[in-house]
């Protein structure tokens, strides 16, 4: 093995944004037929955020992209690359990575996105731990954002509740202290299944026109009692597979810090790994779904909130639309 690949590559800070706007549960009860009753019992969700019209996704990601490079005592002048994960992207073309890189007054570093909706942040992840410890790149700054009101129905009952605007970056940065950081991983998807999560609208196979809109298939659509099914397998089935690969059990693990989709699949795969409660940070309450948010803006609250120490072992797991589904195993280096 090269010198290069026994580097480590480590999480040198993080931050999160969320739009200041709340829309509780009894705020939904006036816009379609539900109640906080159902939505509280079945999802766990309780009230997220809406970003204002004039905030689009790289607004949100700035914000966060800020707080990680405070926490990381970097400058921006100090980062390499930006990977920015999101779904809901601020348009086709330029990407959302690049408007960041403006906003935060970058040099001419490489920017791009990564689509694999709630997975997303966890493929950036690894694609960032891999250019990091290969040598050719130092610090980079990995960003979920997401403004998934953007894309919701608001007339679709079964969807319009589960889902919430959010951004949160994380510094991913070299390290020569072996055995730290991020240690493993383990991605995958699952193409035949894309039909069951989707827009379908907005790109080459559907360009928008008046019959789309009026048939809002520029929004979610979303058969939800099988993507239920398929989270909670893939998810704990792609923990299994990470602690194994590392050669550990779940019971090694100090945190563990799933995709915040729904309290349920949560619970879900938390039972399957047979785990107790306290070892499972959830944030789903307050925020609802944020996609490629979700993990980072819960890592980052875990991380300020002192429920992680340096030297813990924490373990991230998503699942989301292709269906596309990650797992890391991080020893956290941060005081
Ligand atoms: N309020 C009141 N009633 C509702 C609502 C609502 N918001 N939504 C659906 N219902 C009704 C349905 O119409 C149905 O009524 P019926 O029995 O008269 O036909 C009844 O409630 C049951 O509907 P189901 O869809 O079977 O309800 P279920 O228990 O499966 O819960 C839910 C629905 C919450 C969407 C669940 O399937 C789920 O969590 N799926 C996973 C979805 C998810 O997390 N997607 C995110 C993207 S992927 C990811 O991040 C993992």
């Amino acid at each position: 093995m090269s010198e290069s690949l026994r580097r480590s590559a480590v999480i040198s800070g993080t931050g999160s944004y969320v739009p200041e706007q709340i829309v509780t549960n009894e705020d939904l009860s006036r816009v379609v037929d539900t109640n906080d009753d159902w939505i509280t019992s079945r999802t766990g969700i309780q009230e997220r955020r809406k970003a204002g019209n004039d905030q689009a996704s790289s607004d949100l990601g700035t914000e966060a992209a800020k707080l990680a490079l405070e926490d990381a005592g970097l400058a921006i002048g100090d980062i390499d690359g930006i990977i920015v994960a999101t779904c809901t992207p601020d348009m086709i073309f330029p990407n959302t990575a690049s408007i960041i890189q403006a906003n935060l007054g970058a040099a001419h570093i490489f920017c791009f996105d990564l689509s694999a909706a709630c997975s997303g942040f966890l493929y950036a992840l690894k694609v960032a731990r891999d250019l990091v410890r290969s040598g050719t790149h130092e610090n980079i700054l990995v960003i979920g954002t997401e403004k998934m009101s953007s894309i919701i129905d608001w007339e679709d009952r079964t969807t319009c509740i589960l889902f919430g605007d959010a951004a949160g970056a994380a510094v991913v940065s070299g390290s020569d202290e072996p055995e730290m950081g991020l240690l493993e991983e383990v991605h995958g998807a699952d193409g035949n299944l894309g039909d069951l999560l989707k827009v379908p609208a907005g790109g080459s196979r559907m360009p928008v026109d008046p019959s789309v809109l009026a048939d809002k298939m520029h929004c979610i659509k979303m058969q939800g009692r099988d993507v239920f099914k398929h989270a909670v397998n893939n998810m704990a089935q792609a923990t299994l597979d990470v602690l194994d690969k590392q050669g550990i059990t779940a019971d090694d693990i100090d945190l563990f810090i799933p995709h915040q989709a729904n309290i349920r699949i949560l619970n879900a795969v938390r039972d399957k790994l047979k785990q107790p409660d306290e070892k499972m940070f959830h944030n789903v309450h307050k925020y609802g779904n944020t996609s490629a948010a979700s993990i980072i803006v819960a890592l980052d609250e875990a991380s300020k909130a002192g429920r992680i120490k340096r030297g813990d072992k924490i373990l991230l797991a998503a699942f989301g639309a292709g269906f596309t589904w990650g797992t890391a195993i991080i020893q956290w280096t941060k005081e």
